[in-house]
């Protein structure tokens, strides 16, 4: 008996913890960082640059959308360093991609 109530609690606690972490993602943690993808971003500094592409007017065939345009300073989010290990992570990746 002891030992079911504590696979209940385990299994409780795993689906807490693994809801929360998308959660998380928001609150503290950055988005992809723009650097990532110089020739699309090269010169755009402005939050109203940004919406034009990623906004919700905007058409998400030519870039996918903010999820969060109410958000401010995007770069804030946005602009992270990355490293030419990321870039090559990012290159690797972006071939399985359709
Ligand atoms: C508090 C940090 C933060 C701010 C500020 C922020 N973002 Fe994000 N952004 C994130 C995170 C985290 C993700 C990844 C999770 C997601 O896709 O929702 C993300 C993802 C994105 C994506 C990728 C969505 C996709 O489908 O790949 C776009 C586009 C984006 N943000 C645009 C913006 C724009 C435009 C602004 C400014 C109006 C902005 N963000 C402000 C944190 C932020
Ligand atoms: C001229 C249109 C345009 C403007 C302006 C623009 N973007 Fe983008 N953005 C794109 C396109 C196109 C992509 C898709 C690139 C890709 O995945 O190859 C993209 C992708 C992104 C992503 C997802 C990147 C990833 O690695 O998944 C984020 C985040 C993002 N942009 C944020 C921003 C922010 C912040 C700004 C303002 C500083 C901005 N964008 C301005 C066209 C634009």
């Amino acid at each position: 008996m002891v030992f079911f109530v504590k696979r209940v609690f385990l299994l409780a606690l795993i689906i807490t913890v693994s809801a929360c972490i998308p959660g998380l993602y928001y609150f503290g943690f950055h988005g992809p960082s723009i650097r990532l993808t110089p020739e699309e971003h090269e010169g755009f500094t402005e939050d109203e640059e940004c919406l034009e592409c990623h906004g919700k007017e905007s058409d998400p065939d030519e870039a996918p959308l903010s999820t969060h345009y109410g958000f401010h300073g995007c770069l804030k989010c946005h602009n992270d360093e990355v490293t030419n290990a990321d870039l090559i992570k990012r290159s690797d990746t972006s071939d399985q991609n359709p």
